[in-house]
């Protein structure tokens, strides 16, 4: 059987805990020789090497050091980095048979392009995700990306029906489950074993998490300082911790709105911020909260699989499964309803939620499956 030579390229933070799991089945299969490509999207020691580490996944073949930009700046130099790499890489071995792109990041959809118009083949995990928001800077990468791409495999049904509504052949499309969270069941008793809560002052049970970083919450003064004024209220009879990602804290100084956080120091209410935070400790700390209140995609995926209620400050989710049958509901930019939800949740209220049908910590080994029978 002749070996399949795959690149599997990764450029941002949540793209090394989708590729983590699909790298180590694919390498545990004699049949593929892997080329792990990182755009370099995602540069900081805590937004790349620590999940590196922390997801015990080897360092890439080659870096590409994009490092930020415009979204056409960082998709360009994607796109030119990368197509020296597919044309000179296959001088030294074969030709790459595939490329492997994950999630609907920049450099996922600059991967694909590149990949598609020097003819390799295209597989896009997490294929068929729709917000059906065009302001939304992912869902133009996850439409481009999924229309050049011709092997989709697909996280919850409502992809396999957006991916047909859109024309794609039904023999492209597979439904897998979620290589998310295959890294996340596995890693969870790593997670279990830090020492996180205690270093913070924290017990389990008592306190929130909160994440934003979404354009549309963090770069408008009024938005994002409305949020954290709710968020404030929200946090009088609990604490909040709040790992703060780099562009969400650049707006904060901008905007003057320092004042609203504080270091965290043991007081029983309030939103302490953190530097952003390494895959264990941050799964330390969401796996033993009592809510999570994020704008994250990922998040609400890994606290439905968690079953740990979770209030999404966005008005549409590209993950339906996620309020549908798991732990989120989507609170919008409205105040009062996060106060109602988080209510429900101090009061035992909530909804429960279940963990979506394959979304059983083996998602990455049918991907491996499915490639090695193509
Ligand atoms: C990107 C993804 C988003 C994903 C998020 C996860 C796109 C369009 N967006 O958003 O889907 O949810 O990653 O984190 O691809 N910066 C640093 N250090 C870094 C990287 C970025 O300080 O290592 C700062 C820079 O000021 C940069 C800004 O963050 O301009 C935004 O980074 P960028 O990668 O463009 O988008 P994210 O907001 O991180």
């Amino acid at each position: 059987m002749s070996t399949l030579r795959l690149a599997c390229v990764v450029g941002a933070r949540p793209n090394f805990m989708k590729m983590a799991p699909i790298l180590r089945a694919l390498e545990a299969l004699e049949q593929f020789e892997c080329v792990l490509i990182h755009t370099g999207q995602h540069y900081d020691r805590d937004l790349s090497d620590v999940f590196f580490e922390d997801l015990q996944m080897r360092r890439p073949d080659v870096h590409l050091e994009v490092g930020s930009g415009t979204h056409a700046q960082q998709t360009a130099r994607v796109m030119e980095r990368l197509e020296e790499v597919f044309l000179r890489l296959p001088e030294q071995g074969q030709p790459f048979d595939r490329v492997i792109v994950v999630g609907d990041v920049n450099s996922t959809m600059a991967a694909a392009i590149t990949a598609a118009k020097l003819h390799i083949p295209v597989a896009h995990v997490e294929a068929g995700l729709r917000s059906f928001d065009r302001t939304m800077p992912e869902e133009i990468n996850r439409i481009v990306t999924d229309a050049i791409a011709d092997m989709l495999f697909v996280s919850e049904p409502a992809g396999v029906d957006n991916l047909l509504r859109e024309g794609k052949p039904r023999d492209q499309i597979h439904l897998v489950g979620n290589v998310m969270i295959d890294t996340l069941f596995q890693l969870l008793p790593l997670a279990y074993d830090r020492d996180i809560l205690p270093r913070l002052g924290l017990e389990a049970g008592q306190y929130g998490v909160v994440t934003i970083h979404r354009p549309s919450n963090v770069d408008h003064p009024e938005i994002l300082g409305t949020l954290l004024e709710v968020l404030d209220d929200a946090a009088r009879n609990m604490p909040f911790v709040f790992p703060i990602h780099p562009r969400t804290q650049k707006r904060i100084e901008r905007f003057g709105l320092t004042d609203r956080l504080r270091p965290s120091n043991g007081r029983l209410s309030g939103i302490w911020s953190l530097p952003p935070l390494g895959y264990l400790d941050f799964l330390a700390l969401t796996s033993q909260s009592r809510v999570i209140v994020t704008d994250s995609g990922g998040l609400q995926e890994e606290a439905t699989a968690l079953g740990i209620p979770c209030l999404t400050l966005r008005n549409t989710t590209e993950r339906p499964i996620t309020v549908d049958e798991g732990t989120s509901t989507l609170i919008g930019d409205d105040p009062g309803r996060l106060r109602v939800e988080l209510d429900k949740v101090c009061s035992g209220t909530y909804k429960r939620g279940r963990c979506p049908e394959l979304w059983d910590g083996h998602a990455a080994e049918r991907i491996a499956q499915i490639l090695m029978t193509s």
